[in-house]
């Protein structure tokens, strides 16, 4: 339904910044999502953390999202919404090669443009390296 509003919405130019969306948490199964690079879903990468002076190396596997990676390390991290709507988990990626959810792309375009991520909705797809925020 989504889908379709939105092709809808913007034949009547309705700018993306004027339209909300319910949320309902990460794609149970992110590999199936079309563009989803499906060569990747069993791997484990290596995810460097860093918050502030402090840095951890922990594995993340390519189909849950680096938040919940961080997460199961025991790593402090501010989450909420948890379907890339809010950026409580707003963090940057300082290396690798990730995919974000199409349907939880919840950032603002600056920070596309500058390699912020909303981490609940991101999943790696090498070694990353992200810097998130101390709590
Ligand atoms: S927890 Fe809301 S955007 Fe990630």
């Amino acid at each position: 339904m989504y889908r379709y509003l939105e092709a809808e919405l913007a034949k009547i130019n309705v700018p993306e910044n004027r339209i909300r969306r319910e949320v309902f948490g990460s794609p149970k199964d992110i590999t199936l999502f079309p563009d989803y690079p499906k060569e990747k879903a069993g791997n484990v990468y290596r995810l460097t953390v860093r918050r502030g002076v402090h840095e951890d190396i922990i594995p993340a596997k390519a189909n849950e999202p680096i938040a919940v990676a961080i997460e199961r390390a025991g790593i402090l991290f501010p989450t909420d919404c948890r379907s890339g709507a809010c950026g409580f988990c707003r963090s940057r990626v300082i290396s690798g090669e990730v995919y974000v959810s199409p349907e939880n792309d919840g950032r603002r375009k600056e920070d596309k443009e500058v390699g912020y991520y909303h981490l609940c909705a991101t999943y790696p797809l090498s070694d990353v390296t992200v810097k998130i925020a101390i709590v």
